[in-house]
């Protein structure tokens, strides 16, 4: 049993705090990893609302890398100090999805069997079965994804969730090629690493949309080629006139409106694609007129974790990334201690940040 210190949302709304919690050591088919760093999601903060369910306390953090620390019995995916990003899906390799050889929509994903507990035997929650925002951390062996130890594992850790889910939205869902146009709606850390990866997979017009001016700024930096400020005009018309009247090959909407989801659902070209990245909350609804789905073609997708395939991506952007050509480190506005993780909420909450990221 290992004591270690953690971020704890103890009950609905409450402002989360350190805690000492008890983590396992790894039994059969689990490690025990030490972790470098996490990065603060707004999945989190949906957790500290109670948006995800009522199962207080939540140990929060899923963005994450660190070393293995220990393995229990029957793991041979890694070793004690391999290098590792934490990854919330962890296939099974034998679900009726696994089985048609598509593992990314695994149906049947796995989490550590052992619970992390407070010192009292309060079973935590873990967030998306990792919690991460502890100095060690008890998960599934297949929720470690080796990768190259020369990354500082605040840049490595965005892959677990985020970045991986903007990127793969484009590349995976939104199959994003040479040549295409893409619209991105919402550029935060979703928005700005779909735009990353459409530049990636070659779409020579990228187009940025926000009501966020900084936002739009930023985006420039990841490969955007045009910019819309949706407060102002009208996104839909400008999307067009960016694209020779024709709308964007792509629309990826990473906010989760039904609103943007409209917009780019019109923004879209004869037989392109949308892909929806955003997470909606659960009491919306959206319309869209039904012959124009069909006389439209082409498909309305979305997107879950970017439809990645951990051991096959992590590695694969990791190696782009040391190679120059993915600056995943402009995705970590800032480092931060344990401590600091309310007011990262408050920061990601006014969009002062893409990341804020804590370091052990
Ligand atoms: N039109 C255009 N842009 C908008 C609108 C709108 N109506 N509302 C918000 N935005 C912009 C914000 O200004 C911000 O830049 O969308 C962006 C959202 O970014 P973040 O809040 O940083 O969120 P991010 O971490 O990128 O996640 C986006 O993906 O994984 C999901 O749960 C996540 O639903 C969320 C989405
Ligand atoms: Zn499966
Ligand atoms: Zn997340």
């Amino acid at each position: 049993m290992n004591e270690v210190r953690a971020i704890v949302a103890m009950s609905k709304g409450a402002a989360v705090t350190i805690e000492t919690i008890l983590v396992p050591d790894p039994g059969p088919g689990e490690a025990l990893v030490q972790v470098q760093a996490c990065g603060v999601c707004h999945t989190d903060l949906h957790y500290r609302e109670g948006g995800i369910n009522d199962e207080f306390p939540f140990l929060l953090g899923h963005e994450a890398a660190g070393i293995v620390e220990k393995v229990g019995a029957g793991v041979t995916s890694v070793a004690p100090g391999d290098f590792v990003v934490l990854n919330w899906r962890a296939v099974c390799g034998e679900c009726r999805s696994c089985r048609r050889g598509k593992p990314w929509l695994c149906f049947s994903t796995f989490n550590a069997t052992q619970k992390m507990t407070l010192r009292d035997g309060t079973v935590l929650s873990a967030a998306l079965g990792i919690g991460a925002f502890a100095e060690k951390t008890l998960v599934a062996a297949g929720q470690c994804t080796k990768v190259d130890s020369s990354v500082p594992a605040a840049t490595a850790g965005l892959l677990g969730c985020g970045v991986m889910a903007g990127i793969g939205a484009a590349v995976n869902t939104g199959n994003v090629g040479r040549g295409d146009s893409v619209a991105v709606f919402g550029c935060g850390g979703v928005g700005d690493a779909a735009i990353a990866g459409s530049l990636l997979a070659g779409a020579t017009t990228i187009i940025a949309v926000d009501i966020d001016d900084r936002k739009l700024e930023t985006a420039k930096t990841f490969g955007a080629t045009h910019t819309v400020n949706s407060k102002n005009v009208d996104a839909v018309e400008a999307i067009k006139a960016a694209t020779g009247g024709n709308g964007a090959d792509v629309c990826i909407e990473a906010i989760g409106l039904p609103q943007t989801y409209r917009q780019a659902f019109e923004a879209r070209d004869l037989a392109g694609t949308v892909v929806l990245v955003g997470v909606p909350r659960p009491d919306m609804e959206v319309t869209l007129p039904f012959i124009e789905m069909f006389g439209r073609g082409g498909s309305l997708k979305s997107s879950w974790y970017g439809d990645c395939l951990p051991s096959r991506d992590f590695p694969m952007l990791i190696d782009l990334h040391l190679q120059g050509r993915l600056p995943l480190d402009k995705f970590v506005s800032e480092t931060i201690k344990l401590e600091d993780v309310e007011e990262a909420f408050h920061k990601m909450e006014r969009g002062e940040v893409l990341r804020s990221v804590v370091v052990f």
